[in-house]
């Protein structure tokens, strides 16, 4: 029987590169790539429009227990499909964000996702993140990756992001939500963003996208 193919858990805070490198490394693998963040994400937006809190726990779960994902690659651009509806670029704003981050907080939304996030992994050859990959969701993965950078320079690379977006937010503004959101993910009782004892640290302050996915192709290769 031939050796399943090895899965790559990326995690780390927001805006470390966490998505663009991972999408990189698993296109040049042809692995399949999951945004485990988009998911929390989506579930923040879809109780926006239905008016739930972001902290009615039961409310908030039934929600993500129902939720349809569906993710796809439209050129280079990785589509999110929820429940029929293209929410790719509706996802992406702060507010979004610091829901997602609040949502992600409630005990019985982590159990709802993590099965689907599990069963994703299991025939292996994805590359996943997030905040717990490494820790929770695949703990046997082959390659266990802890991606950060630099409060200010995370913070730039999303302010310059919303900016090429048309969205003109203070800088200021982005670091303090990011700075918020680093603090609300570490310090949860469920599954907090921490580094796994077996990840490999990989700091991007001073790193191209380029640079940092040759540097993670090179440690998944002495892995396959
Ligand atoms: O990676 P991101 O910014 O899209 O994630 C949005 C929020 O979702 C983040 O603040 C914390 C939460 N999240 C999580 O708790 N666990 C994951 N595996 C992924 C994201």
């Amino acid at each position: 029987m031939s050796k399943r193919n090895i899965n790559i858990a990326v995690d780390g805070p927001g805006s470390a590169g966490k998505g663009t490198v991972a999408r990189g490394v698993a296109r040049k693998l042809g692995f399949q790539y999951i945004d485990t963040g988009a998911m929390y994400r989506s579930v923040a937006l879809m109780c926006r429009r239905k008016g739930v809190a972001w902290n009615d726990e039961p409310a908030v779960a039934e929600i993500a227990r129902n939720l349809k994902f569906f993710f796809g690659w439209d050129g280079d651009v990785l589509r999110i499909v929820v429940d029929g509806e293209d929410v790719t670029h509706e996802i992406r704003t702060n507010g979004i964000g610091r829901g997602a981050s609040d949502v992600s907080a409630l005990p019985l939304v982590r159990a709802d996702l993590l099965e689907l996030q599990r069963s994703l992994g299991e025939e292996g050859g994805v590359v996943m993140d997030g905040r717990d990959i490494g820790t929770v969701v695949l703990p046997d993965a082959e390659l266990k990756i802890y991606l950060d950078a630099d409060l200010s320079i995370r913070a730039r690379r999303r302010h310059d992001e919303q900016l090429r977006r048309g969205e003109p937010v203070p800088y200021e503004q982005v670091k303090a939500g990011l700075a918020f959101r680093d603090t609300q993910d570490q310090q949860r009782d469920v599954e907090p963003l921490k580094q796994a004892e077996d990840a490999v640290y990989v700091n991007t302050s001073d790193m191209s996208i380029g640079g940092a996915v040759r540097h993670i192709m090179a440690l998944a290769r002495a892995r396959l």
